[in-house]
């Protein structure tokens, strides 16, 4: 049976919610679902922007169905062709044979690899600025490439002021219900996995979400409709700040995320020591034990706060691996203008700190607290003095 909500008076939520899925993207976990987020718009012609993932295409085919009420389906906007919102396209284009296929050239492109249908005489190719009246409402498409994959644009309802802004703004979670952030406390509830979602999804591209931030500051926007997680029709400027320090790979907050990675527990031991030596200078400090809590938890962590410390032991004379993994990650998704701290073990020839030094040094605007700390197998008395004023140095800098 359908399953939808009305956005405004003629603009209807018909997407799907999947609280099945183990890991988005194959990499992500999503402990509490992901909703795929596809939109009717009913005016004088019918519109419909981006589809959904195979898993929920079921739903998705009722909830049309039932909000087209007999009607026909004139066009579907395709966003983004990642298959999380395009899975869907060929039934969607083989069951209403009058639809008209609205995208740019690259995403025609991307339609032809992943389908295998006739789509040339059905096809509206549209390019940056381009509108669409579609009856009462006038869409205009801006081309958002690399937010998170180069063929993605956003359409601008200049008649309502709606963004539809693909996989902008969006967030891990299932909807369960609500459809905008208002309804719920999205601050405490939802703001971890809107950062979770950023951080591992697009984060890597902040320059071209900062581009397309620059456009929609001369929109009149009263409400945002991403593909995943929540419509936004209050407090705009709350996610759009985030969004701004994100894309900018600002910290959100003055504090430290210590990430260890301790296969006997002694390299843990010193993190641990050093946390508390922050903790009572008054520091906010977080803690993981990178080979237990996923790698997208601390990579948005990362990006959450302004000082890191990572503590690795040496493993085959490298770093430990799910160390190893976290700074790839961390460096893939182009953490910048952080102040740094490591702490190394080893009990015959200690390399990690060296080499995670090496990993981090490629990212932008990193400056490192000297000097790396070096436990041979566990602490000393002399490391307890080196964490005591590691500590305090980092002190001084988070309270400056
Ligand atoms: Fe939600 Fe990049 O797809």
């Amino acid at each position: 049976m359908h399953c939808m909500r009305n956005v405004t008076a003629d603009l209807i939520w018909v997407g799907a919610n999947d609280r099945r899925l183990a890991m988005f993207e194959g990499v992500y976990s999503v402990p509490a679902g992901v909703s795929y987020n596809s939109y009717l718009l009913l005016d004088e012609k019918t519109v419909l922007f981006d589809t959904v993932d195979k898993a929920v295409r079921h739903r998705f085919m009722e909830n049309i169905t039932a909000a087209l009420d007999g009607r026909i389906l004139d066009y579907l906007v395709v966003q983004h062709m990642e298959p999380d919102h395009s899975a869907s396209i060929e039934e969607i284009a083989g069951k209403y044979r009058e639809l008209k296929i609205v995208c740019n050239a690259k995403t025609l492109a991307f339609i032809k690899q992943f389908h295998h249908f006739d789509i040339d005489s059905r096809v509206i190719i549209v390019a940056e600025n381009d509108t669409l009246v579609t009856g009462k409402h006038q869409l205009q498409f801006i081309m958002a490439a690399m937010v998170h994959w180069p063929e993605v644009m956003v359409t601008y309802d200049a008649t309502d002021g709606i963004l539809f802004s693909a996989d902008a703004f969006g967030s891990f979670g299932a909807l369960n219900g609500a459809l905008f952030a208002d309804e719920v406390d999205f601050s405490r509830d939802y703001l971890d996995e809107a950062r979770r979602y950023y951080a591992n999804i697009v984060g890597k591209y902040g320059p071209q979400v900062a581009t397309l931030l620059g456009k929609a500051a001369n929109l009149n926007i009263q409400m945002i409709c991403p593909l995943h997680g929540f419509v936004w029709r209050q407090d705009l400027s709350d996610i759009r700040d985030k969004y701004d320090k994100w894309s900018h790979y600002q910290p959100e907050e003055i504090g430290v995320m210590i990430a260890y990675a301790s296969v006997y527990g002694n390299t843990e031991n010193a993190a641990e020591i050093l946390s508390v030596h922050l903790r009572e200078q008054g520091v906010r400090t977080v803690m993981y034990d990178v080979s237990v809590t996923p790698a997208s938890e601390v990579v948005a962590a990362a990006f959450r706060f302004s000082h890191l410390v990572f503590a690795s032991t040496t493993y085959n004379s490298g770093i430990f691996v799910t160390m190893e993994a976290l700074l790839a990650d961390l460096v893939a998704h182009n953490i910048s203008n952080r102040t740094i701290a490591l702490i190394e073990n080893g009990s015959w020839a200690a390399t990690s700190g060296k080499l995670m030094r090496e990993r981090l040094e490629k990212c932008k605007n990193i400056t490192f607290i000297e000097n790396t700390i070096s436990i041979k197998s566990s602490l000393k008395e002399p490391q307890l003095e080196e964490l005591a004023l590691m500590a305090a140095k980092i002190a001084a800098d988070v309270n400056q």
